[in-house]
């Protein structure tokens, strides 16, 4: 499969399958041996009803908040002109948890994970007409999955109070097709993956383009263009790959402040005649670690923003694209230039307006609450391995992703932890060179894999849920101890997390626990005690939105409520004091 996104131009179709389905649930798991895989209409299931996809399920109808077992979707769809007698491919953006995926009735394949990007081919497979696509997923939250859930009491150690469904994670387990689902095609030879980096030599830049293709024979061929200029290169394929570099002599850097973006073309030649072409925004920039600074093009960067989630009441982890435009909106109107992509890989759509808009992102897997006891662990491994590569293969051309976070919040007292990342920041290291690696650890919980991390990230709740209600006395011990771990680990740090709950109109006076007031004075005291930290090279406030989670004792509604916006994104006090904050 390629892992690049679907494009549309003289050589390549694509068609959005998106729209409204056939879904019912399949609480017996009984859709196998009623054939449902046949299709549901024909199957006569039962509870059938139209869906809309890209969404969760869980929102949409009363019955199914809380229902993670099998449920089934149908879509039935003509060939569109132009892609007969063309290679086709049916690819899907996210399906969490795990899909099964029938095509005219015979199986494609199946996938595990959410928010990653997989296809299948159906070039022999499609009819004309009335084709019937089938996809069962199921949601289940299981110890040997990444997210784990339902995890027995002990392995966690330190994670007592699960919510309703059992996720080991703060967030809702949103299921079902969640991202778009797309046809396209591909030539007879055809371009499979481009990896773009950049060397800077003075005000040059060097780009440099490694082509992947299915191509016996030929050349390849690389345009660069913007900014009235263009450069190419040429070679030859050996292997069905080639390696490019071209010059750019006044060359327009990508940052966070100018977010200058190039096209680049890359052709497929069988001798004059192009036969495939691919097109990439891409951004000339360099990111590294140097002693305690984080680096853009050699300069200095400091992160200012958050960590977030794709939620929105309704349509669960598929956040409809006029949210995606104004949740960027308030990031610009907040002063932030930067997130993390918390707990899981976001939208390629959210990922190429980063690029477009200029934000520094830190891309994280969906691992989240990782745990190392024996039960599990290998599945857990494999799973890191799995998204990893996918998470690089789909991200790996973007400017605006400076580096990529391998775990939140990993429960890593035992001795497996250490070397578990330590394969994992090798592998990501060995797929993608060009970036730094870091992974993300709570309060509390030793990470020794700090050590092979490029830098630190830390999610610190002081003043919250410890220090309730003393604001100065947890800022006092943070401080301490941000001191602390620069000192053993002697690498710059990012305080990842940070905030409190903030009940929407909620207020106080003196602050107290809940209000507006307290979630405003707590976050501006972290603010102005990190401006004394020199190592320290970012701060993102916890969370951008209030979001869904599961039912808990802590969770008012099953809402975290540490947003600095509302869920409808408004701006509670706190954003309008990190506005005033981040403009100086
Ligand atoms: C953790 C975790 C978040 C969670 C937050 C909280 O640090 O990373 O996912 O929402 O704490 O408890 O609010």
């Amino acid at each position: 499969m390629t892992p690049l996104h679907p494009q549309l131009n003289a050589f390549r179709q694509r068609f959005d399958l998106s729209g409204f389905w056939e879904f019912c649930f399949d609480p017996g798991d009984r859709g196998r041996e009623r054939r449902y895989a046949e299709g549901l209409i024909a199957a006569r299931a039962e509870g059938r009803r139209p869906i809309a996809v890209p969404g969760s399920y869980n929102d949409q109808f009363e019955a199914g908040r809380d229902y993670l077992g099998p449920v089934w979707y149908e879509r039935r769809f003509d060939l569109p002109w132009g892609f007969r007698g063309q290679r086709l491919f049916v690819r899907f953006g996210s399906v969490n948890y795990h899909a099964t995926v029938w095509l005219n009735g015979a199986l494609l394949g199946e996938h595990e994970g959410g928010h990653l990007p997989f296809a299948f081919e159906i070039t022999d497979r499609a009819a004309s007409e009335q084709n019937v696509l089938v996809v069962r997923v199921e949601g289940e939250l299981r110890p040997d999955r990444v997210p784990p859930g339902n995890v027995p009491e002990g392995p966690l150690d330190s994670f007592s109070n699960l919510p309703y469904p059992a996720g080991s994670f703060d967030f809702f387990p949103y299921a079902g097709i969640q991202r778009s689902v797309l046809l396209f095609t591909l030539p007879e030879a055809a371009i499979l993956d481009v990896t773009f980096t950049t060397r800077l030599e003075g005000a040059a830049a060097v780009a440099c383009v490694v082509v992947e293709t299915d191509a016996a024979a030929g050349d390849v061929r690389a345009r660069l263009c913007g900014f009235d200029a263009e450069v190419s290169a040429q070679s030859s394929l050996a292997g069905g790959r080639a390696a490019l570099e071209m010059r750019v002599p006044d060359a327009r850097r990508w940052a966070a402040g100018e977010p200058n973006l190039y096209s680049l073309h890359v052709e497929l030649l069988r001798g004059e005649a192009v036969v495939d072409r691919v097109t990439l925004e891409v951004g000339l920039r360099t990111v590294a670690v140097e002693g305690d600074a984080l680096l853009v093009n050699g300069e200095p960067v400091y992160l200012r923003g958050f960590g977030r989630h794709e939620d929105f009441p309704i349509a669960g982890r598929a956040l409809p694209p006029p949210v995606v435009i104004k949740d960027y909106a308030m990031l610009r109107w907040l002063g932030a230039n930067s997130f993390r992509t918390t707990h899981y890989p976001y939208s390629e759509e959210m990922m190429d307006l980063a690029d477009r808009l200029g934000f520094l992102v830190i891309d994280e897997t969906p691992a989240v609450g990782l745990f190392f006891a024996p039960a599990g662990l290998e599945e857990r491994g494999a799973a890191c391995r799995q998204f990893t590569e996918e998470l690089i293969r789909r991200d790996k051309n973007h400017p605006s992703v400076i580096a990529w976070s391998l775990a939140n919040e990993p429960h890593s007292r035992r001795p497996e932890a250490a070397p578990f990342f330590r394969a994992l920041v090798d592998l990501a290291r060995e797929l993608d060179p060009s970036r730094p690696v870091t992974l993300v650890s709570y309060m509390g919980e030793p990470e020794e894999a700090f050590d092979f991390c490029d830098f630190v990230c830390l999610n610190r709740y002081n003043g919250w849920y410890t220090e309730a209600g003393r604001i100065d006395e947890g800022v006092s011990r943070l401080s301490n101890e941000l001191d602390r771990v620069h000192r053993r680990f002697q690498k710059p740090i990012v305080l990842s997390e940070f905030g409190a709950d903030a009940v929407p109109g909620l207020h106080g006076e003196p602050p107290e626990l809940f209000t507006e007031e307290y979630q405003a004075e707590l976050i501006t005291a972290f603010v102005r005690m990190l401006r004394d930290k020199p190592y320290v090279v970012g701060e993102h406030v916890w969370n951008l939105c209030d979001f869904k989670t599961g039912q808990a004792i802590h969770r008012v509604g099953g809402i975290n409520y540490k947003g600095v916006l509302t869920r409808d994104r408004r701006p509670k006090q706190a954003a309008r004091a990190l506005r005033e904050l981040w403009s100086k």
